[in-house]
C-alpha cells in the first residue's frame, strides 16, 4: 500500500515508517521540522517538508502523490505542560492540522486514517487498567485536541464513510539502532535518566514522592516505539475487515518512576542520583493500559514487554547517538 506518514521524522512515526516501509509499503513522510528530523526519515521514504496547518499545502500533497490509500497521523504538538501555559497551540493548532489532513485526505479519496491518541484522554479513570471505552475526561489542552480529532474522525466516517483507528498510546519509549528519542527539550523520564548515564545532566529529579502507590512516585506503562509502529500496521488492516475501532496501547504493566530509575541503573551501570521534587501538577499516580481489546481482535503481541528490552534498547541508542542525530 501507499501511506502517508505525517510526523515521521519525529520519534514515532520515524520508527513507524522504516517498520511500513520494511512490510514492503510505500512511504511518503510529511513533516514541519518542527520537532522531527531529516535524517530520521528512511532513506526510501519520500520527503515531503510542509506544515500541516497550511490547507494549501496539505491539498497539493494529495495531488502531487496520487494513489495514497492511507493516511498514519503522528503529527502534533505533544508537551502537556506546555498546553497548560499556551493552550491555543494544541486547542486550536494541533486540531487544525488534524482537520486539515482528513479533510483533505477524504477529498482524495482515502479510506483509512490511522491517529496517534493518548493515555491524556483519562485524567480520572473509572478503573485500572484503563480499558479504550473508559470516560474520557481529557486531563489539559493536549488531549483535548486529541479528543477533537478522535471526533473529528467519528464525523468523518458518519458523513463520508471513512474508516479510521485511535490508538491511544500510553508512554512510548525504546529505541532501534538507527531511531531514538531526540527531543528538545527532553522531558520523558528514560532519555532524561539516561542523560544523567551519559554524563550529561548530573542527576534526575522525580516529580512527587508521596503518591499512594508502591514507592510513593507515579505508576506508568511502557511500551516500545517496534510495538506501537506494529499495531499501526495491524489496524490497516483491521479497519477495513472490522470497522473503525479505538484501542489502547501499553503492556498492562506499571512501573514507578523510581523503579525506571533502578532500571536505568541496573542497565546502564552508572549510580544515576536521583531526588523527589513536588509533584506536578495534573499527573495522576497511576496509568495502566489495558490493551486486551487490540490484542484480541487484531492479534497484537508485543515484541519488546519488559521493562529492561525497553530501557535497554534505548540505551543503546542514546550510547551510539550521544547527541542524537547531530552525530550521524
Ligand atoms: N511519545 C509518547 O510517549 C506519546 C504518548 C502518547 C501519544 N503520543 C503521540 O504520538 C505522536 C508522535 O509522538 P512523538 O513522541 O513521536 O512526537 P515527536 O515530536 O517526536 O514527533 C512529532 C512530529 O510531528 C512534526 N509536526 C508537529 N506539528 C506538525 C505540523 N503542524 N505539520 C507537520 N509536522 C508537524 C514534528 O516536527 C515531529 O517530527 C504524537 O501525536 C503524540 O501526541 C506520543
Amino acid at each position: 500500500m501507499k501511506i502517508l506518514v505525517t510526523g515521521g521524522a519525529g520519534y514515532i512515526g520515524s520508527v513507524a515508517t522504516a517498520e511500513l516501509i520494511a512490510a514492503g509499503h510505500d512511504v511518503v513522510v510529511v513533516d514541519n521540522l518542527y520537532q522531527g528530523h531529516r535524517e530520521a526519515v528512511h532513506s526510501d521514504a519520500q520527503f515531503v517538508q510542509a506544515d500541516l496547518a497550511d490547507m494549501d499545502a496539505v491539498k497539493s500533497i494529495f495531488v502531487q502523490h496520487t494513489g495514497i490509500d492511507a493516511v498514519m497521523h503522528f503529527a502534533s504538538y505533544t508537551l502537556v505542560g506546555e498546553s497548560m501555559q499556551n493552550p491555543a497551540k494544541y486547542l486550536r493548532d494541533n486540531t487544525v492540522a488534524g482537520v486539515n489532513l482528513i479533510d483533505a485526505a477524504v477529498a482524495a479519496g482515502v479510506g483509512r486514517v490511522i491517529v496517534s491518541s493518548t493515555a491524556n484522554l483519562f485524567e480520572k479513570p473509572d478503573s485500572m487498567p484503563i480499558e479504550p471505552d473508559n470516560t474520557i475526561v481529557p486531563g489539559s489542552p493536549y488531549g483535548e485536541s486529541k479528543y477533537i480529532l478522535e471526533r473529528t474522525l467519528h464525523w468523518y466516517e458518519r458523513i463520508h464513510g471513512l474508516k479510521y483507528a485511535c490508538l491511544r498510546y500510553f508512554n512510548a519509549a525504546g529505541g532501534t539502532p538507527n531511531r531514538g528519542e531526540d527531543h528538545t527539550p527532553e522531558l520523558h523520564l528514560i532519555p532524561v535518566v539516561l542523560q544523567v548515564a551519559l554524563g550529561q545532566r548530573e542527576s534526575i529529579t522525580l516529580f512527587g514522592g508521596d503518591y499512594p502507590t508502591r514507592d510513593g512516585t507515579c505508576v506508568r506503562d511502557y511500551v516500545h516505539i517496534v510495538d506501537l509502529a506494529q499495531a499501526h500496521i495491524l489496524a490497516l488492516d483491521g479497519i477495513a475487515r472490522l470497522g473503525s475501532r479505538k484501542y489502547n496501547l501499553g503492556n498492562g504493566d506499571g512501573f514507578t518512576n523510581l523503579e525506571v530509575v533502578q532500571a536505568a541503573r541496573r542497565i546502564t551501570g552508572h549510580a544515576i542520583p536521583c531526588t523527589i521534587g513536588a509533584r506536578r501538577p495534573g499527573d495522576p499516580a497511576i496509568l495502566i493500559a489495558s490493551a486486551k481489546k487490540i490484542r484480541e481482535e487484531l492479534g497484537w503481541e508485543p515484541r519488546y514487554p519488559s521493562i529492561d528490552q525497553i530501557i535497554g534498547s534505548a540505551w543503546e541508542w542514546h550510547q551510539s547517538h550521544p547527541n542524537g542525530y547531530r552525530t550521524k
